[in-house]
């Protein structure tokens, strides 16, 4: 029997490598349905490829668009909209396979939809667990869902840690590896425009997830991330800086062993692997040339230049509320930067003043974790209209 597969975020580009590998294999896998926020015509196109049962646009406003254009197409793929429509395709029992690839924490619901309904789930979406942890990890385990990491780091740390009789005890550290992005050795932070920050030297990804790379933040949403996924503190996650992404990330065992992940840097690797574990199947990504890359290099990120990395660290040591509140500034000023509203050397200032306002709970249900979100996003934005439109000096010293 074929499995039946939801991609949240399909119009992406985790959802698009994700259709790339599903397409190489007919026979064991078909679309049930597919989703985006409000690109209709790329919706559209992927319904005209893949002929899914189900089409959801996150708009509700675009479902008639949406209907009519499938209708123009000759499809008989049934429109929908809205949040529902996305936690319901993320539960339907005719599928086995839930990839989550929007991007941000409107990817949550859906996300803990799938994880409920007891799927095999194929989690991108790294905002989902930084803002939600303890409750993504509750309804994976309530709901026998299956959750393996698709984020070419944790994928690689996965893939080092099968046979690990125990994780916990067995591990020194996880050792994370970062790019650098495209700013790595450029000292004058001051005038990067929105194109140079998504202009990543290795990776080829949406928006948000490149200016991510850019200020290391990603690498910061990446430890929060690692530290629900593997059940480890901060202080044994580790991140180092390798330039040539070939490393994807490593695990060092008790006994000083060090095992790595490498291949070329193209997701549809760890998406295969996720799609066919424990089995591998075929990915379409190519071989990799030891003696094209030649050397592997290591570097300490620098945290005076880069500053998100070390927020993200101090935020998982304070509180679940504190990685919502990093998680919900970094989207509103990264939101900003690439609306040229903020400069880029301001995004980790809008992040620190953020956290610093908000105050440390751990929230026990998933409406609590929204209200935190939307708390964070407004105390974000207060911060981004005080720095574009400063107070005047008689008004500060009131
Ligand atoms: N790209 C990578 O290589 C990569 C690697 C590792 C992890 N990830 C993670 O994977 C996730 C997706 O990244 P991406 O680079 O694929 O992003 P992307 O190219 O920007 O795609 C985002 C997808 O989410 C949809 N979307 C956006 N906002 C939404 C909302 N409010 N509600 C519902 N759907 C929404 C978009 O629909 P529209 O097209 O209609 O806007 C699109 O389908 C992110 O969490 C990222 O951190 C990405």
């Amino acid at each position: 029997m074929k499995l039946g597969i939801t991609i949240l975020g399909a119009t992406g580009s985790i959802g698009s490598s994700s259709l790339d590998v599903i397409s190489r294999h007919p026979q064991r896998f078909q679309v049930f349905a597919l989703t985006a926020q409000s690109r209709v015509d790329a919706l559209v196109e992927l319904c005209v490829r893949f002929r899914p049962e189900v089409a959801v646009i996150g708009d509700s406003a675009l479902e008639t668009q949406l209907r009519a254009a499938l209708r123009a197409r000759g499809l008989t793929t049934q429109a929908r909209s809205g949040a529902q429509a996305l936690a319901e395709v993320a539960a339907d029992e005719r599928v086995q396979i839930v990839i989550a690839a929007i991007v941000g924490a409107a990817g949550l619901l859906p996300t803990l939809s799938a994880a409920r309904a007891g799927k095999r789930l194929l989690l991108a979406n790294k905002e989902a667990i930084v803002c939600a942890g303890s409750l993504l990890m509750e309804a994976v385990r309530s709901g026998g869902a299956q959750l393996l990491p698709v984020d070419s780091e944790h994928n690689a740390i996965h893939q080092c840690l099968v046979g690990a009789a125990d994780r916990a005890r067995d591990v020194r550290r996880l050792i994370l590896t970062a790019s650098g992005g495209p700013f790595r050795t450029r000292t004058d932070l001051s005038a990067i425009t929105p194109d140079e920050a998504c202009a990543h030297p290795n990776w080829v990804m949406g928006r948000k997830i490149s200016v991510d790379s850019a200020t290391l933040m990603n690498k910061g949403l990446e430890v929060i991330e690692a530290s629900w996924l593997f059940g480890f503190a901060p202080e044994r996650i580790d991140v180092v800086i390798h330039p040539q992404s070939v490393i994807h990330s490593m695990v060092e065992f008790g006994d000083g062993s060090v095992l790595a992940q490498l291949g070329t840097p193209d997701m549809r690797t760890p998406i295969a692997y996720c799609l066919g574990f424990p089995e591998r199947v075929e990915s379409g990504s190519g071989t990799l040339d030891f003696l094209k890359v030649a050397a592997l290099t290591f570097e300490a990120p620098d945290l005076t230049r880069f500053p998100c990395l070390q927020l993200a660290y101090q935020a998982l040591s304070a509180s679940p509320a504190a990685s919502i509140a990093v998680n919900a500034a970094n989207e509103v000023a990264v939101e900003a930067f690439l609306s040229h509203r903020l400069p880029f050397s301001r995004i980790a200032a809008v992040i620190e003043e953020t956290l610093n306002q908000t105050p440390m709970c751990r929230p026990a249900a998933v409406d609590e974790v929204i209200a935190l979100d939307a708390q964070a996003r407004q105390r974000a934005a207060a911060v981004i209209g005080r720095s574009l439109h400063p107070a005047p000096a008689g008004l500060l010293a009131n």
